[in-house]
C-alpha cells in the first residue's frame, strides 16, 4: 500500500444557492481534473494525490483546496493555476503565495496554522 506524501483536497460542494457561494459552481471539478492530468503526466500520482472533498467550511472567495500535511489553503484558483500549484508546491514545496489564503492581520500564509478562529 502506497501512502501519499501530500494530498490536495479540492472542495466540490454544491450548496443550495440560498446559503451562498459554493466551490462546486466555481470550476472546482475542472481544476481537479486538470490537476490529476498534470500529476499523472509528471509521474507524481502516488506520492501525491488530489481528491474531491466536501465543504471545507470557508466557502466565500472559492473554490477552496487544502494541501496536507502542509496545511496550506488555496482559494480563488482556476484550472489554469493547476500547473503552477503542481510545479511550485507539490514538486518543490514552495507555496504559491498569490493563491494562498492569508489570515487577516497576519501577513503570512496559512502554512503552519489554519488561520481560522475557532
Ligand atoms: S463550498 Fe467549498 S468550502 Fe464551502
Amino acid at each position: 500500500m502506497l501512502i501519499p506524501n501530500r494530498i490536495l483536497f479540492v472542495c466540490h460542494a454544491q450548496r443550495p444557492p440560498v446559503v451562498g457561494e459554493s466551490c462546486g459552481s466555481k470550476g472546482a471539478a475542472e481544476f481537479l481534473q486538470k490537476l490529476r492530468e498534470i500529476l499523472q503526466a509528471k509521474m507524481l500520482w502516488g506520492p501525491v494525490m488530489a481528491t474531491a472533498s466536501g465543504c471545507l467550511g470557508t466557502c466565500d472567495q472559492g473554490p477552496w483546496a487544502v494541501v496536507y500535511p502542509d496545511n496550506v489553503w488555496y482559494r480563488g484558483f482556476t484550472p489554469e493555476d493547476a500547473q503552477e500549484i503542481v510545479e511550485e508546491h507539490l514538486e518543490h514545496g514552495r507555496v504559491v503565495e498569490r493563491l494562498a489564503f492569508t489570515p487577516p492581520d497576519s501577513g503570512e500564509t496559512s502554512q503552519g496554522g489554519n488561520g481560522f478562529e475557532v
